[in-house]
């Protein structure tokens, strides 16, 4: 494995790239990992920045490049960056919304090399699936497009991002993903960051149905051993401990937003103390190296109490930067979420009753709103 020197210390190359093509989308699921002020389409990276950009990824040792957005088929030039993922030996991973021209593109991308395809799934129902991604008529196309993936020999992977508004429709999910031919399934469990912050309370679901559809997975990885693999991201505000986010800051990813903004995990900009560098005026090695984002919680350094002396420290890192910052105040601060942090009843205690309460309407995504982040604001517990 590639290896690099920072100023301080010797870190493993990056492993996965995630390309932001662009904010543009023809969705608007309330719980997108995109920040709340999305990048325009005049300030988008050109291709051939982007092109240098993979090469440069190519050269420090990243192996995966997932091209995603907003829907990254809404850019003209999506067939020439996938392109230049396969001459340079990249592995591409397609991340869409399969709505919009993503069908029209598909031949394309597969003829200049795109290795895999992952597609969302907001629900199984078309009506609440539409509701939920704020888009009529997308699930007709959402199925045109899975069918097209597979009749390619395209591996397609199923995301579903799971809520109080399609828990009961966990092993519908399995089915669709079965009869779809899909390799695998991701039943992943809302974050929340971003726009999953803004409506949490409508889509905080409770124990007994995470308990259920975590049940559900189960016995479905029983029962479709050898034909499905099946993902489990479990909601972090009912877990016993948390995940290593983004694979731990600053090891494993490097998330590139359509304007070049470099960030260790795609919430990072909520950290407003933070500095992040272009690909404009720097090398990736050099950001991955030295940015004063990527190093500033990168390693245990940083860590506080319980995280500081916890022998799981270097397996999860400490949990998510960005959480600890919407829930404790304190990106520094062990992941609220975490059962060893003092606040984690708090945590539970406030999803169990945002859970027991009549949902309000989901606040959508769209470019040029004026949504505030209560991630930048005190924090509420
Ligand atoms: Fe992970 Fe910190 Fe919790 Fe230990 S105390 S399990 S290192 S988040
Ligand atoms: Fe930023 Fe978890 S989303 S560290």
């Amino acid at each position: 494995m590639n290896a690099i020197t920072p100023n301080r210390q010797t870190v493993p190359a990056p492993v996965g790239l995630l390309a932001e093509l662009t904010h543009r989308c023809p969705l608007r699921c309330p719980y997108c990992s995109n920040p709340l002020e999305l990048d325009r389409r005049s300030g988008e990276l050109d291709t051939a920045t982007w092109q240098r950009v993979l090469t440069e990824a190519a050269a420090l040792g990243v192996l995966h490049v997932h091209l995603s957005g907003g829907e990254p088929t809404a850019r003209n030039d999506i067939v020439e960056i996938t392109e230049t993922c396969a001459k340079l030996g990249l592995y591409s991973n397609l991340i869409t919304s399969g709505v919009g021209g993503a069908l029209d593109k598909l031949q394309a991308l597969y003829d200049v090399g795109l290795d895999h395809v992952q597609l969302s799934v907001q629900g199984v129902d078309a009506q609440n699936a539409e509701k939920i991604g704020g888009l009529k008529n997308a699930q007709p196309q959402k199925m045109a497009f899975a069918e097209k993936v597979t009749s390619l020999g395209l591996p397609l992977t199923l995301n579903s991002v799971i809520h109080r508004g399609n828990i009961h429709e966990v092993e519908g999910f399995i089915d669709l993903a079965v009869r779809l031919g899909a390799k695998r399934l991701e039943v992943a469990h809302t974050q929340y960051y971003g726009w999953a912050y803004v409506n949490r309370a409508a889509l905080m679901p409770n124990k007994a149905d995470v308990d259920a559809s975590i049940r559900i997975v189960e016995a479905a990885r029983e029962r479709l051993k050898g034909q499905l693999v099946i993902d489990l991201v479990v909601p972090d505000y009912y877990a016993k401990y948390p995940k290593a986010c983004a694979g731990g800051w600053g090891r494993k990813l490097m998330n590139v937003t359509p304007q070049g903004k470099v960030l260790p995990c795609h919430a990072a900009e909520t950290i407003s103390q933070l500095e992040f560098w272009y690909v404009t005026e720097h090398s990736l090695g050099d950001i991955w190296a030295n940015s004063p984002a990527f190093t500033a919680y990168r390693g245990t350094d940083w860590m506080q109490e319980p995280c500081r002396s916890c022998d799981r420290r270097e397996k999860d890192w400490g949990g998510c930067r960005c959480q600890a910052l919407a829930l404790a105040g304190d990106a520094a601060a062990t992941d609220p979420a975490c059962s060893l942090s003092p606040l984690h009843a708090k945590v539970r205690a406030l999803a169990a009753e945002e859970a027991a309460e009549n949902p309000p309407d989901y606040v959508y995504r769209t470019i040029g709103s004026n949504v505030r982040s209560p991630l930048k604001e005190e924090a509420p517990l």
